[in-house]
């Protein structure tokens, strides 16, 4: 629910558990008052508003309150009297700065609009959601800023996006956030963040916040595997059940920035947007910009509720179509199974296995196209490689249909080879700096997607290759850091442009073919998790969480990824062992229990698998067939971190809560351990809970407030799967 009180001038968002206040104050500044848990009043929060700091500060006449640079800020500019971080920043046609938003108007309304040309959150009939919008204008520029909330009540979520509309003379936007919001009394709180690099995606980091400006960012031009575009606030002492945690996730998968800066009175400036990093956009009169969306989360009960609200929201409010609802396809990738070295007979001799073990679809990876046998040509050539595959997409695919298995099929779109015919026809047709060579990354360029031919070009050749047989799956890679980014189309002026109108023109291609092609499941992917970001899930409700497929390397890639990003969004596969990435050896079981709450799969050769392996392959397909939906659409409980112990544990609950899955994982076994208990979460205090593989019975306040032990001996690599049902 979204009011304004016309006495206090005070706007209070509230969600089922959350409330979030902020006010027009004196001479129109807009001042942030609250964010935390539900508060019945709010025209008490003027004690949030300390005149008594002033120090070197200015204020501007009139102004009675201390200084705008002392004062909790909900939209705040620099070079006036506030001189901390701004959200918003621009220079304008005679090169002065100093943007000055007042507040102007309002308006509340039921439901939440559209952000044109990108990603966002939405509402359905029935969801209880209304949207505020704010005006600010600087007046002396005529420049219209509108600041939308958007309250998701049952979802306990707020959304904020920001809109800018010039009516005056030409400026250049130079910082345009999607959101900041000052939270007082910083020191409590540690700065969490996920972080990593190709194959070791999203680890947990986690420090106590310090004076001045920490964050983490990307300069990649994609979100990137090393920072990802979330940030959490947390109480020092909060962990997976207790404490205090504000947190900000961007729907967006460019450069950001993501952190917080704390001033001289222990003032926390949080924030969230696109990286003002090398960004400027000029808007002439009558132009606008739409920011993305930031999805701002509190919770007073630690990380695990924290993420679960990230989960429902995504899995039900920003993944998109027929799959959002559906259990999706176990599958089996020819990737890490044959590599490039493949031809028809080959990946039907894989298939015939997949058949026989139950997956539903043969995917087939990089190098079926142009004369791929290497990844250092062809990208942009989409012409299928006779040689390997004589009959077609369309002859592979409909040997695979009578086997019973869909066809899959891997793409780059992004990309284009210096030694393909695409880019001997158009060179200019790759981002590039003017007078200089762009560098090559996997012996890669990346094609200058703000130009609308290159969006004409890969939107019509997707749709004759997804036309040309029976796709049912894609999987979209893109494998290398954007460099010397620039584009040959654009002004001197609009250089700076070029970051975000690439992003601006995936998006286009993405709603173009995902919408062309609706029974088509697709699946993102950046090398493993260089892009999982909201962006990216508002058209592929999956994406390959990493290249590292090392069941332990994954217990810690998963756990770190599931801090805001549901188990349904992450692809996991079962992979060959000596595993190719880190030579670890690990049991079949405990690969297949890693992989199993995630999209699940094979990655691996299924015609060299012994009698017995292919065995229990078949029992993971069965229990995945069984429990897939407890896994995308029950809640998810994360109990130890791997981060913090060398076993992790995780549970989850059905939607209708009457089953519930215990996961266990030993990453490294350790002599004389210490006895662990799995304390589960999320059930019912009171009801009776049947293990199924032995019929012990238990209280759910037993498991939860007891628990069970480890049981099982010292060895490296267990894990077990425990089901247990409600009576
Ligand atoms: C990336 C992907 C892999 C595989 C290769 C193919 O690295 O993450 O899964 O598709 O590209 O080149």
């Amino acid at each position: 629910m979204i009011t304004f009180n016309k006495d206090s001038r005070f706007f209070h968002l509230s969600t089922k558990n959350t409330s979030y206040v902020f006010g027009v104050y004196q001479m129109n500044h807009l001042i942030h008052l609250y964010w935390g848990a539900k508060i019945p009043e709010d025209n008490v929060l003027t004690h949030y508003l300390s005149t008594q700091r002033m120090s070197f500060s200015a204020r501007d006449d009139g102004f009675t309150a201390g200084s705008t640079d002392n004062l909790t800020m909900e939209y705040p500019t620099f070079g006036s009297t506030d001189l901390r971080s701004p959200a918003f920043d621009c220079v304008f046609a005679d090169g002065s700065r100093v943007p000055q938003l007042r507040y102007y108007s309002h308006k509340i309304y039921d439901g939440k609009p559209k952000l044109e040309g990108l990603p966002a959150t939405y509402c359905e009939d029935g969801d209880k959601v209304q949207t505020l919008e704010v005006e600010l204008v600087d007046s002396l520029k005529d420049l219209h800023v509108f600041l939308n909330y958007s309250v998701f009540e049952d979802y306990d979520v707020i959304t904020r996006s920001v809109r800018v509309e010039n009516r005056g003379e030409k400026c250049k936007i130079t910082t345009i956030l999607s959101a900041s919001v000052d939270l007082n009394s910083a020191h409590n709180y540690d700065f969490i963040h996920l972080d990593g690099a190709w194959a070791k995606e999203r680890a947990v980091n986690r420090q106590p916040l310090f004076h001045g400006k920490q964050s983490v960012d990307s300069k990649r031009g994609a979100t990137s595997a090393h920072h990802n575009c979330f940030v959490a606030l947390s109480e020092h002492n909060a962990n997976e059940t207790m404490g205090e945690v504000y947190s900000m996730n961007l729907v967006y998968s460019g450069n950001f920035e993501a952190g917080c800066e704390v001033d001289s009175y222990d003032t926390g400036r949080m924030f969230i947007g696109i990286n003002p990093f090398e960004f400027g956009w000029t808007l002439e009169n009558g132009e606008t910009f739409q920011s993305p969306e930031a999805v701002l989360v509190y919770s007073n009960k630690g990380l695990g509720a924290m993420s679960r609200i990230y989960h429902k929201l995504y899995r039900e409010r920003l993944c998109r179509g027929k799959f959002r609802d559906i259990e999706r396809y176990a599958l089996i990738n020819n990737w890490e199974a044959t590599y490039m070295r493949f031809n028809e007979e080959k990946l039907l001799a894989i298939a015939e296995k997949a058949k026989d073990i139950g997956l539903d679809l043969f995917v087939l990876d990089d190098g079926w196209f142009g004369k791929r046998d290497v990844d250092n040509c062809s990208l942009g050539d989409w012409v299928v490689y006779k040689e390997k595959l004589p009959n077609g997409l369309g002859g592979l695919a409909q040997k695979l249909n009578a086997l019973g298995l869909k066809f899959g099929l891997w793409v780059e779109p992004e990309m284009v080879s210096p030694d393909s015919d695409l880019y001997r026809a158009h060179p200019d047709w790759a981002l590039q700096t003017k007078g200089r060579v762009p560098s090559t990354g996997r012996t890669q360029l990346v094609l200058d997607l703000s130009r609308k031919d290159v969006r004409e070009f890969t939107i019509n050749w997707l749709t004759e290759i997804l036309s040309s047989a029976n796709i049912e799956y894609i999987k979209w890679d893109m494998n290398r850091n954007m460099t010397e980014v620039g584009s040959l189309l654009l002004s001197d002026e609009r250089q700076s442009e070029v970051y975000h109108r690439y992003i601006l023109g995936l998006y286009e291609i993405l709603e173009t073919i995902t919408s062309r092609f609706p029974n088509i499941l697709f699946e993102s992917c950046s090398g493993g998790g260089g892009r999982f970001d909201p962006g990216m899930l508002h058209y592929m409700p999956q994406t390959w969480t990493s290249d590292d497929s090392d069941a332990v390397e994954r217990v810690y890639i998963q756990y770190g990824t599931s801090m805001c990003y549901p188990y349904s969004a992450m692809g996991a596969h079962v992979s060959a062992c000596p595993n190719h990435q880190v030579r670890r050896t690990t049991p079949f079981e405990m690969r297949g229990h890693v992989a199993l709450p995630g999209q699940f799969g094979f990655e691996l050769d299924l015609s060299k698998l012994t009698d017995e392996e292919i065995e229990i392959a078949k029992q993971q397909v069965k229990e995945y067939k069984e429990f897939g939906a407890v896994f995308h659409r029950g809640d998810c409980y994360r109990l130890i971190s791997p981060f913090e112990r060398h076993i992790s544990a995780l549970n989850f609950v059905s939607e209708d809560k009457n089953t519930v899955i215990l996961l266990r994982y030993r990453t490294v076994a350790k002599p004389n351990e210490r006895f662990a208990f799995v304390k589960l979460q999320g059930l019912e205090p009171d009801a009776v809970y049947v293990r199924r593989d032995n019929g012990a019975k238990y209280t759910g306040a037993f498991l939860m407030n007891a628990g069970i032990p480890w049981e099982f001996a010292l060895t490296e690599y267990q894990s077990a799967m425990t089901v247990f049902d409600k009576q």
